[in-house]
């Protein structure tokens, strides 16, 4: 059962890049490793060589002392090795048993065995603790089901060592809480994790040893209990990391309300939502997973039926009916779900940043060197790392494909911006820096409204807090009132 590995001088270049620069460490069974450095560090990179979807340039990998050479993923899998994607990976119109064994179908003589199939689902769901049925189509999970349909299918593969890259990043606390007890179990079974999270409070809380890559080189490691989260941030960073929070500026007396909603009710979601945001605001939502407040925006947007509601936009009541419409009428709105609806991986950089304002760049014929500054630009204003400025978006770290998502969705230059999940997956230096810049929005005089299920950071950042349970609105808490007890409290109803 045990599965000792160790990376032996492991270079990887992407075409005249190189990622990683001669990484060596091994990892012994039976313990959990946490992963962390900053977003392009090369941590998806190194697990992907691990894994079978990706060759080293140079450099080898040990397996209980044998050189191995994968040819691919299943090769990997074959010896028990098993790579949880940062980035979903699901099939969205098949069903969560076809996903799970996608490729590796169950078969009786030459039929497919859909009983055998959905029996064994049913227990790797269980035990993953998420309650579905395996006939359930994905494209009807909302995201943090996803992510344990991925931890269900790695289990289905009998994983000795299974990395995780980002696993926690849309999960709940209790989501989170029951992952960590089945980390436990998978350990006691002697089982190798590689936990790889931006997380630091967890990553101290569920892994025996941190190893810290910075810049596609091994920096650090050692028993997680020798360091302290400041010390993993200033190891990731490579200088010290402070001050995560601007100063909150005052919203300017007299501010104008730059939005407003009045008696919200989306069926079997929301009911008379009301709240008004003022220019120069930061607001944020918070609220458990399913209390709503994805919801309310979409429909909002006209991505979801409203029954009722009314919305302003500086004073002016329109009706949105998509986001480009928001777009135009002045609201940008980054969903949290960047793969499916942020990003277009497979398009460039250049075209993903300027989608959304083509007409801008057209007079009449598309001014592609305008479109090249405003990358630049870009670039440099919210320190994405890319290694090859005409490549695709998939080739951008995770991290920094959240980056892009962030600097395409405010290209409109929006009177109010709505960020759902703006720092999921990003690494400490780059949160701090969007921090910042959203600060920087709102002393322009920008409404910015914040949805997040990090308190610290909700408290941290925002003027108010408006928080929801199950489709109400429970409170809306300033200043004195801003804190995780409180948010708690009215989050969960025990106030
Ligand atoms: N297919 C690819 N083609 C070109 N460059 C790539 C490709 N995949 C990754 N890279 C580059 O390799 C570097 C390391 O990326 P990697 O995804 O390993 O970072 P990471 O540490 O996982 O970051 P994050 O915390 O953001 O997920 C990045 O600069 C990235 O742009
Ligand atoms: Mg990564």
């Amino acid at each position: 059962m045990s599965l000792a590995v160790r990376f032996d001088d492991i270079h990887k270049d992407f075409g005249p890049v190189r990622v990683l620069h001669g990484v060596s460490f091994a990892l012994a069974p039976s313990r959990i490793y946490g992963l962390v450095g900053e977003n392009g560090a090369g941590k998806s990179t190194l697990m992907k060589i691990l894994a079978g979807y990706e060759k080293p340039s140079a450099g080898a990998i040990e397996i209980d002392g044998t050189p191995v050479h994968f040819g691919g993923s299943r090769e990997a899998e074959a010896a028990g090795i098993v790579l949880i994607h940062q980035e979903f990976n699901l099939a969205e119109h098949l069903t969560i048993s076809q996903n799970m064994y996608l490729g590796h179908e169950k078969r009786r003589g030459w039929f497919v065995d859909d009983t055998a199939m959905h029996d064994e689902a049913r227990h790797y769901l269980a035990q993953v603790g998420l309650d579905k049925t395996p006939g359930t189509p994905v494209r009807e999970l909302i995201v943090a089901e996803k992510q344990l349909v991925e931890i269900a299918k790695a289990l289905s593969r009998h994983a000795r060592l299974l990395i995780m890259d980002e696993p926690t990043a849309t999960l709940t606390p209790e989501e989170t809480h029951r992952l960590f007890a089945l980390m436990e179990r998978l350990k006691a079974d002697g089982v190798t994790i590689v936990y790889i999270s931006h997380k630091l409070d967890e990553v101290e809380r569920i892994t025996d040893e941190v190893i810290v890559m910075r810049d596609g080189r091994f920096v650090s490691r050692g028993e997680t209990a020798g360091f302290t989260r400041q010390q993993m941030a200033n190891l990731m960073v490579g200088r010290e990391v402070s001050d995560m929070f601007p100063d909150k500026a005052p919203v300017p007396e007299g501010a104008g309300v730059a939005l407003k909603v009045e008696g919200l009710a989306v069926p079997g979601w929301i009911e008379g939502l009301s709240f008004q945001v003022h220019a120069g605001e930061v607001f944020g939502f918070a609220g458990l997973v399913g209390s709503g407040r994805t919801e309310a925006f979409e429909a909002m947007l006209g991505l979801r039926r409203r029954s009722a509601g009314r919305v302003e936009i500086a004073g002016r009541c329109i009706e949105l009916n998509s986001p480009r419409d928001a777009m135009r009428q002045g609201l940008t709105y980054l969903s949290e779900d960047r793969k499916g609806k942020g990003l277009h991986v497979d398009l460039s950089l250049q075209d993903n940043l300027t989608l959304m304002t083509h007409e801008r760049y057209a007079h009449p014929l598309i001014d592609t060197r305008a479109e090249r500054d405003a990358l630049q630009q870009a670039v440099g204003e919210f320190g994405i790392r890319v290694g090859d400025l005409a490549g695709r978006a998939r080739t951008l770290s995770g991290g920094n494909q959240q980056k892009l998502a962030l600097a395409k969705f405010l290209q409109p230059d929006p009177r109010v911006i709505v960020l759902d999940e703006p720092t999921r997956g990003v690494d400490v230096g780059a949160k701090r820096d969007i921090y910042f810049m959203i600060h920087r929005l709102a002393r322009e005089g920008r409404a910015v409204i914040v949805i997040s299920s990090e308190l610290i950071e909700l408290i941290g950042l925002c003027h108010r807090v408006a928080v929801m349970r199950a489709g109400r609105l429970q409170a809306i808490l300033g200043r004195e009132h801003l804190t995780e007890e409180e948010l708690i409290a009215h989050a969960t109803g025990t106030h």
